[in-house]
């Protein structure tokens, strides 16, 4: 498997249909490529379990504005990766993976029979390609040597769109493979140029360099200066933490669109008559009026799959919907807060917050309603505790990753805690371990510290594609029937806080 996937916020303006989403863990839509002509946006990629391969187009005049993205023309993909080039004499074309070339119809999605246009320079997996035209030949961009440590990009070029396409001489063009670079798997890329003129690229790329144990983050998108002189092959920027090139545009906010900034906290009290913020995502498609905001705050109903679920059980998969809800990991270190007002009535009901890369990649701190332990005098009525929790299994055939999951731990509520507000804390310690904890807002500086795990556990696993988000979470850990918890249980969030405590874009010690 080696395919590719665009961590943007894009992804979630996007719907196809009637489709209810994929089954698998890091379904979806995969390697969009955006592109403007003649006024109009097009994003153009293909979306894996739906349930087949399903090549998927959008367009807009306005991609700030959700409302104005089209729905979907479909198209069989005979591959993954589709690109669009518009060519001088008006037809259409899409490169796939492979790599093949295709005339596309827009309007219908219509594609010729696929034409094998070039093998890439004998590295496994050639895919992601674009292609552009300039100074008479066709440039042809690909990314080659599988999305790990061995990615890179490469390129030929031919006067004919048909080919025969000649490889760079240099190539790889680009890559991070053999060095000792913080940003490793660089590769997948595309090349733009700026309002100036000036050319830039963007490729996926990893942090945490060479050993490639921590990065909680996943694969991340990152910018480079590109220097493209008449008739000659491009000159791509080694990628790095710190570059230097063309000037980036000047920092404003007057941006239209209504989303927050990537780069700012969240500052979010969920007062009534307030949306959910446009970056808090769900993962599968949320059951129906399970989130909304209340007198009392952020109302979670609890889904009766936990994070993790019974694969396979389609009523506790979480296929029907989770009671999750969260935003990414966008810091190497961060301090993610919740206050929970949470009263469960019954067994197994459970609220939270968790670092979540897939179902079975989380690492969880709930407070959960337990029978408590039969040898204490009340044997048997239930009593709240806080319960710490990872799951790292296996699935797919993808092996259990490494990490030392801690084993779980459950620790008693104090009782002076119990009836009041509690405040779950999930801290990064450093790179490359985080730490949980909950304090009661009605005892001044009580804390408990409760649980330490690795990011490893949420480092590459079953989501190699994808980055951790962080979030909240309830459930009733399959209690109830059908798709209903037993009655009580709603968690209500009122304070949600996500900073930013910094960025590391270099090796620490070299
Ligand atoms: C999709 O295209 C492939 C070849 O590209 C072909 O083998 C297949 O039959 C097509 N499927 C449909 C449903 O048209
Ligand atoms: C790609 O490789 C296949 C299999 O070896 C070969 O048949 C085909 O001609 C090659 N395509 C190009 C464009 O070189
Ligand atoms: C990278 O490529 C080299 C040389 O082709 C190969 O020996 C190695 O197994 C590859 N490593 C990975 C992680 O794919
Ligand atoms: C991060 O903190 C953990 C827990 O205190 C510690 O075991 C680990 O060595 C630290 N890692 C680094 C890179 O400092
Ligand atoms: C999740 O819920 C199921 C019941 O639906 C339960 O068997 C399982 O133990 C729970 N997961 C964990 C990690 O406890």
């Amino acid at each position: 498997m080696s395919f590719q996937v665009f961590q943007y916020m894009l992804l979630r303006i996007f719907s196809i249909g009637s489709f209810a989403g994929t089954t698998g863990q890091q379904l979806g839509h995969y390697a969009a490529t955006i592109r403007h002509h003649d006024g109009v946006f097009y994003v153009i990629c293909v979306y894996l379990g739906a349930p087949a391969e399903t090549g998927v187009l959008y367009t807009s005049k306005n991609p700030y504005d959700e409302s104005a993205w089209s729905d979907a023309v479909t198209f069989n993909a005979s591959s993954i990766d589709p690109d669009l080039f518009w060519d001088d004499d008006g037809k259409v074309y899409s490169v796939l993976s492979g790599i093949t070339l295709q005339e596309i119809n827009l309007k219908t999605g219509d594609l010729s029979e696929p034409v094998n246009i070039w093998n890439g320079t004998g590295a496994v997996y050639p895919e992601g390609p674009h292609l552009y035209k300039k100074d008479g030949f066709y440039y042809l961009l690909i990314a080659e040597g599988g999305t790990e440590l061995n990615h890179s990009v490469s390129i030929a070029r031919s006067t004919k769109i048909q080919g025969p396409y000649e490889s760079y001489e240099n190539n790889p063009i680009l890559t991070n493979r053999g060095t000792d670079e913080y940003f490793q798997t660089v590769g997948h890329a595309d090349l733009f140029q700026d309002g100036d003129g000036r050319w830039w690229g963007i490729s996926l790329a990893t942090r945490g360099g060479p050993s490639w144990k921590f990065y909680p983050m996943g694969r991340e998108t990152v910018l480079f200066p590109v220097t493209w002189e008449r008739g000659q092959w491009p000159v791509l920027e080694r990628v790095r933490g710190q570059m230097s090139g063309w000037p980036l545009p000047s920092r404003t906010r007057n941006i239209p669109g209504q989303g927050p900034f990537n780069s700012d906290p969240d500052v979010y009290d969920f007062r009534l008559g307030s949306q959910i913020p446009r970056n808090l995502v769900h993962f599968r498609v949320p059951a129906k009026d399970s989130f909304s905001v209340t007198p009392k705050g952020l109302r979670i109903v609890p889904s009766r799959s936990n994070l993790t679920g019974i694969p396979g059980n389609s009523l506790l998969s979480g296929q029907n919907g989770l009671g999750f809800i969260g935003r990414r990991q966008t810091d190497t270190l961060f301090t993610y807060s919740v206050d929970l007002d949470f009263n469960p009535i019954s067994v197994d009901q459970e609220a939270g917050v968790t670092v979540f890369l897939t179902q079975m990649n989380h690492i969880d701190l709930g407070i959960v309603l337990l029978n408590s332990d039969s040898s204490s005098k009340n044997h048997q009525s239930p009593r709240l505790y806080f319960r710490f929790r990872t799951e790292a299994s296996t699935m797919d055939n993808i092996p259990v990753i490494p990490g030392n999951p801690p084993p779980p731990k459950t620790v008693p509520v104090p009782h002076s805690w119990i009836g009041g507000k509690i405040r779950l804390q999930v801290k990064t310690l450093n790179e490359t371990h985080y730490e949980f904890s909950a304090m009661p807002l009605s005892i001044p500086g009580a804390a408990m510290k409760i649980g330490i795990a690795s990011a490893q556990l949420v480092s590459g696993g079953s989501g190699t594609f994808v980055g951790s988000l962080i979030g909240t979470y309830a459930t009733c850990n399959g209690a109830g029937s059908a798709s209903k918890c037993p009655d009580g249980g709603n968690l209500y969030v009122n304070r949600w806080r996500y900073t930013g405590d910094g960025q590391i874009i270099s090796a620490i010690d070299g």
